[in-house]
């Protein structure tokens, strides 16, 4: 009898081995909550192994129950323990540190702006717009008809000189070139429209130069024009005078004084006083009568200014912009300035 109860001990503490073992193993491959759900209802649930065997302890002698029942308590305390650890493990598993951290500001989100040249551009037209000016865009690509022939700047006048040029190639025709400047639209206005005009028009211009903190190869330029019977030049001054007003403040003093350009006479340049010192913004003048008559208009009947600035350089004073090369690098650190 001894034999029998010694092997049924043996057996039992065997048993209480073979569900720790079977435990163990049986938690380390549990991963969702499922599983370790039904892992804990079957070794520490009421219905479960280890309970199963604590309610067999009654067969046994009661020295060997005492020895399987202080076991299998003892079991019991581990595997709880390893459940407790296992969860804790799991739970940071699923959430790993630093993904959701909810006391962290939001981030902000990104956003693109105006390019600078834009931005002075869309301000430029919109102080003539409100004026009566309208704006109108033309081509880039031009010809030399409109870029200097219409503009009184004939082929052998020493003024080509000052708008060197980039040439277009091509096999059919050599007289195709990147504008120099915006003002043959002023051509093309008049020639596609009757008076009383008044436009503005900003654009890109291209130059064969070499480039320095003050010159570019390519850049903006925004023209201004007005035709209609009876313009003086008191209605230049006074345009101009209102615009550098907006621009620049209403106590801005201004400065008028002869300059040249083929296509205007009298032609002037418009600077402001800056910090004590006069700086040229614009060209201006009165519209050329030959001008007039190459787009069919009667010079007798009509009159009109114009003037073109450089947006670029209007925006380096206002911002103390050292280096227009900025405006075409794209460099991402100058760009979110503005
Ligand atoms: N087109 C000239 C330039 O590029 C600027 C200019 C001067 C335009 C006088 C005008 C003007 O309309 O009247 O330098």
């Amino acid at each position: 009898m001894t034999e029998v109860q010694d092997n049924e001990v043996t057996d039992s503490i065997e048993s209480v081995e073979d569900i720790k073992l079977a435990a163990i193993s049986a938690l380390e491959t549990s991963e969702t909550s499922e599983q370790l759900e039904s892992w804990r209802v079957e070794f520490l649930g009421r219905k479960g192994r280890l309970t199963a065997l604590l309610r067999g302890l009654g067969s046994l002698e009661i020295e060997d129950r005492k020895v399987v029942g202080a076991a299998a308590n003892r079991l019991r305390g581990e595997l709880e323990q390893l459940f407790e650890e296992r969860i804790t493990r799991s739970k940071s598993s699923q959430a790993p540190v630093g993904s959701i951290d909810i006391t962290l500001p939001g981030r902000k989100p990104a956003h693109g702006g105006l390019h600078p040249s834009t931005q002075m551009i869309r301000e430029i037209t919109q102080a003539f717009n409100e004026m009566g000016f309208q704006t109108v865009e033309g081509p880039e690509v031009e010809l030399e008809k409109y870029n200097f022939d219409m503009l009184n700047i004939p082929a052998d006048h020493p003024a080509r000189d000052q708008w060197d040029t980039i040439w277009i190639d091509s096999e059919t025709r050599s007289d195709v070139l990147l504008r120099t400047h915006t003002s043959p639209m002023q051509a093309r206005v008049m020639e596609a429209n009757d008076p009383p005009i008044r436009v503005v028009v900003p654009g890109k211009c291209y130059r064969y130069e070499s480039t320095d903190a003050t010159h570019e190869w390519h850049f903006n330029q925004v023209e201004g024009l007005a035709v209609d019977e009876g313009i003086t030049f008191a209605d230049l001054k006074g345009t101009l005078y209102e615009f550098a007003r907006r621009i620049f403040g209403p106590s801005r003093k201004v400065r008028f004084r002869c300059d040249f350009f083929p296509f205007v006479e009298p032609g002037v340049d418009m600077s402001i006083d800056w910090n004590g010192r006069w700086i040229e913004i614009l060209g201006a003048g009165m519209v050329h009568p030959k001008v007039l008559e190459n787009a069919g208009y009667d010079s007798s009947k009509y009159t009109g200014f114009a003037f073109g600035m450089g947006p670029e350089r209007i925006s380096m004073l206002r911002n103390e912009i050292t280096d227009i090369r900025h405006f075409f690098s794209n460099d991402l650190r100058f760009l979110t300035q503005f």
